[in-house]
């Protein structure tokens, strides 16, 4: 699969944003390396703490259904001046996943590719030695 496919399913399911309250809409694409894209949206709520990031959903979707492998993600949103990269929460759950994952974030007209070392270079691991 071409970045450009995966970025246009980002795009695509970032159509399908439920964002009311912050009226930011973001989409994800996660390759999973057996081929699968599972896509993901921002989900807010009223109660607007409990909102849940594209990049998580797309995650908790794939892991559903028995991917954990990730070859590639790409994020689309709204349009901003700058790509509007992942957050730290985001970044962390990520980094469970996989310490390398390439990342491509499109936010209108402006495109960057990243990665997850790149965005993520000193995590929590854990508290267990
Ligand atoms: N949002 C994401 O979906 N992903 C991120 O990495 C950062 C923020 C969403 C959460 C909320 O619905 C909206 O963007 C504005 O913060």
């Amino acid at each position: 699969m071409s970045d450009d496919e995966l970025v246009g399913m980002a795009r695509e399911a970032m159509e399908r944003a439920y964002a009311p309250y912050s009226g930011f809409r973001v989409g994800a694409a996660l390759l999973s390396r057996d081929g699968r894209v599972f896509t993901g949206v921002n989900v807010e709520n009223a109660s607007i703490g409990l909102s849940v990031c594209a990049e998580r959903n797309a995650i908790a979707r794939a892991v559903v259904e028995g991917a954990s492998d990730f070859e590639k993600l790409a994020i689309v949103t709204d349009p901003t001046e700058e790509p509007t990269m992942p957050c730290g929460v985001c970044r962390q759950v990520i980094w469970e996943f996989s310490h390398d994952l390439p990342i491509i974030v499109e936010s209108g007209e402006s495109r960057v590719e990243t990665s997850i070392t790149e965005l993520f270079p000193r995590p929590f691991t854990s508290y267990r030695s």
